[in-house]
């Protein structure tokens, strides 16, 4: 809480590639909505991106354009606290200081440790495995009521909250224990091309996701090449048809119709009519977020400005916290 209002925190790394589908159905589109009724961080986690080696110039301008993508979204920047991560030196101290509340045996467990240290064997740093307690100190920095986050983040909010709990049992109440927030649609977009597996901007296959810039042929061509099934049935069914149910999902999370009126509407028509349906109402549905970017990217003095003031906003509420947490810890004062 601050001044007695709800807090809300989220981030979402810069990784160097735009934004796809499933960032902007699973995550940002719930944002939008979840700001408008409670005070709202949301930062680009770009301390976050180091962890998996990053090279400069595309880590620069991948973080600018998702702090432009979440106002393309429709997030203002006025009101919501937009802001990259690496700006406020505080969550680099204060995950320092929580590293020492923080148990190797609880990192051990974090599945996404396991899977992600897998994957970069030939990379395998510190940072990867204390990765969590930095999102802690980003959560807690803000006195974060609300998470909202995918199902894949869940343990990370868990650790957030035995740290903040083991601290407060210590020192006081100085942290809000924050609650994860779980949006119901939109969740879980699968990939086009291995539907049993999410969408991510990393896959190798371009056509495996919908980049958020892609154009309008681009978009509905790869909706043409999305994988199915040779069932022939439109059918809600993740299980047995979760090609055919991703495209389901999709459609309707842009038409606002529901999946029994979708599948109605394309009972006994081919798949091949069905995709290409789909592909329209995401190139629709994607066109006004894609026409804001294109300004907001023409006007480079108005982002610098917003990436100044809620710097500077964020900071403040930040230090707060941090000034606490040292005060309580021992350090000695600062004479200014
Ligand atoms: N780890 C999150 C992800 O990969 C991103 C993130 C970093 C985050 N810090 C956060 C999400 C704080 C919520 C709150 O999706």
């Amino acid at each position: 809480m601050i001044d007695g209002k709800t807090v809300l925190f989220s981030g979402m790394q810069a990784t160097g590639s735009v934004l796809q589908l499933g960032n902007y159905l699973g995550a940002l589109k719930n944002w939008v909505t979840l700001s408008k009724e409670y005070e709202s961080f949301f930062s680009v986690v770009d301390l976050h991106s180091i962890t998996i080696r990053q090279e400069a110039a595309a880590l620069r301008s991948g973080a600018r354009n998702i702090l432009m993508l979440y106002i393309a979204a429709g997030l203002d920047p006025e009101k919501a606290c937009i802001y990259y991560q690496s700006h406020v030196p505080a969550h680099s101290e204060l995950a320092w200081i929580l590293n020492c509340f923080t148990y190797m045996g609880e990192l051990n467990r974090m599945t996404q440790f396991k899977d992600k240290s897998a994957k970069h064997e030939a990379n395998l740093n510190a940072g990867l495995y204390t990765y969590p307690i930095l999102q802690a100190a980003d959560i807690l920095l803000y006195q974060a009521d609300l998470v909202p986050i995918g199902k894949d983040q869940k343990q990370h909010i868990e650790l957030c909250r035995d740290i903040a709990q083991r601290f407060n049992a210590i020192y006081g109440d100085v942290f809000t224990v924050p609650e994860a927030y779980f949006g119901k649609a939109g969740a879980k977009i699968q990939s086009l091309q291995e539907p049993e597996k999410k969408m991510s901007k990393s896959d190798e296959n371009i056509n495996a996701s919908i980049f958020l810039m892609d154009d309008r042929d681009t978009i509905i061509r790869k909706f043409k090449k999305a994988v199915t099934d040779n069932f022939a049935e439109i059918k809600y069914d993740p299980e047995n048809q979760p090609g055919i149910s991703n495209l389901l999902d999709i459609y309707t999370l842009f038409s606002g119709k529901s999946i029994e009126e979708t599948v109605a509407h394309f009972q006994g028509g081919g798949y091949g009519d069905f995709k290409l349906a789909v592909g329209e109402a995401v190139a629709d549905g994607l066109k006004p977020l894609q026409e804001r970017y294109n300004e907001l990217k023409a006007d480079k003095e108005y982002i610098d400005k917003i990436i100044k003031n809620n710097a500077e906003k964020a900071s403040y509420v930040a230090n707060k916290t941090l000034r606490k947490v040292k005060k309580k810890i021992g350090f000695p004062e600062l004479i200014r």
